[in-house]
């Protein structure tokens, strides 16, 4: 990170366009930045032309970039910090949770605590799954409407934003030359080259016209897994949603066993139990990110216990080694007894899995963590002492499985 020469005491129209200048610091982290990274950026959003100030540091509601210049963060990082910059709160629990390792392949108490408290808060919310990002979240939830309901479609508002995924995309950035009528909008592509059958699988409705969304929604209801509608659509203007138009599409949906799915990922913010507590409308599913990560990259799908029961079995398809296989430090232990070539060859029956899960369950009894699928990799602060003691374990507990 650049250091900060000079600090400028803000005041009402203080002039901080000190990067703009020739020279400035920040046109010279772009010019350095356009040799690694496509355009200079990162992150498309985060771009101004002929380039950006680049950041230094933040503190409470301010922002200081590399020339030293400071201003009134209006953004809060696309809403997602809604303490601010650096809160000493969260600086603690962040540091003291860094000092014991931050990232396990084994469930934490923290993700309880959080998931308690976005099921009080949310009213929709039995049971919430984490993701890494708002984007992730409503991936998440899209597969799980369509496990849910065995259909294949989803439905969303024209210029809707709901993040990265290709079926969440579908005309967020129609034109009047492309966005067709407004009974029934076209299915327009985000990206270039975005495949027809995501067009022809998502149905695009208009964003607070209760009647036309009804109606198309009725036409698709045999084909529609999920109706996704962000309560607070900034790129639909950041007009809140009327609560009729949430209460007709909670009936439809509900008549014709849709799921709901409200994208809070934003709008949680706006209260205590979020825009569809300030709005008064419970859909089945919410996904969630931004502000319920402190600042740090996060996302969530919290919704109704019998809909998120899709998630129960993510580790059925587990089973016992015969083989292992790998390359260098990664190795996998296969419940199998044959060559293993391909996916065909290496896909464990439901017997195999079963031996997997006892087997990595008695490693996991007897001192040795690896993955429920039997994926393992070695790391270097590993000697000789674990290295036999790995060895030994695992001998010990294959002797217990051929016993058994
Ligand atoms: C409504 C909404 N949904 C989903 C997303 C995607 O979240 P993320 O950027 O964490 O992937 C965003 C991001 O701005 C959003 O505004």
């Amino acid at each position: 990170m650049a250091t900060i020469s000079k600090v400028r005491t803000p005041r009402p129209l203080a002039r901080t366009a000190r990067w703009a200048e020739p020279g400035s610091k920040s046109a010279t982290l772009f010019a350095r930045a356009q040799g690694v990274l496509p355009g200079g950026n990162s992150r498309t959003t985060v771009y101004m032309a002929p380039y950006p100030p680049y950041a230094a540091a933040g503190q409470g509601c301010w922002i200081t970039d590399v020339e030293g210049d400071r201003r009134l963060d209006c953004l809060n990082n696309y809403t997602a910090l809604i303490h601010g910059h650096a809160h000493p709160t969260i600086v603690e629990a962040a540091t003291r949770r860094l000092a014991l390792g931050a990232s396990f392949p084994m469930p934490t108490p923290e993700e309880i605590d959080l998931a308690a408290l976005l099921c009080e808060r949310l009213p929709s919310a039995e049971r919430v799954r984490f993701t890494n990002s708002g984007s992730e979240a409503v991936m998440i939830a899209v597969k799980g409407a369509r496990a849910f309901t065995g259909r294949p479609k989803i439905a969303k508002f024209e210029g809707a934003y709901h993040g990265s995924y290709d079926y969440a995309e579908v005309s967020l950035a129609s034109t009047p030359e492309t966005w067709g009528s407004l009974a029934a909008p076209a299915s327009t592509e985000y990206s270039r080259g975005t495949p027809p059958a995501v067009l022809h699988d998502v149905v695009v409705l208009p964003f607070n016209h209760a009647e036309h969304a009804v109606a198309r929604i009725e036409r698709e209801a045999s084909h529609l897994a999920a109706v996704l509608v962000d309560p607070v659509p900034n790129r639909v203007g950041l007009v809140p949603a009327r609560t009729e138009f949430l209460q007709a599409l909670r009936d439809v949906t509900r008549a014709h066993g849709i799921v709901l799915i409200f994208d809070e990922v934003i709008s949680f913010r706006v209260g205590y139990h979020g825009a569809q507590g300030a709005l008064g409308v419970t859909p089945d599913m919410t996904t969630l990110g931004k502000i319920i990560g402190g600042g740090f990259p996060v996302g969530a799908v919290a919704g109704r216990a019998d809909v998120m029961t899709v998630f129960d079995d993510c580790f059925k398809q587990a089973g016992v080694p015969g083989r292992v296989t790998g390359l260098g430090s990664l190795f996998r232990l296969h419940p199998v007894d044959r060559e293993l070539s391909d996916y065909r060859s290496t896909r464990a029956t439901p017997a195999e899995s079963e031996r997997l899960v006892r087997l990595v369950r008695r490693l996991m009894e007897h001192g040795v963590l690896m993955s429920i699928t039997g994926l393992g990799c070695l790391s270097t602060p590993m000697g000789d002492a674990e290295l036999e003691g790995l060895v030994e374990t695992f001998a010990a507990v294959l002797e217990m499985e051929r016993l058994a």
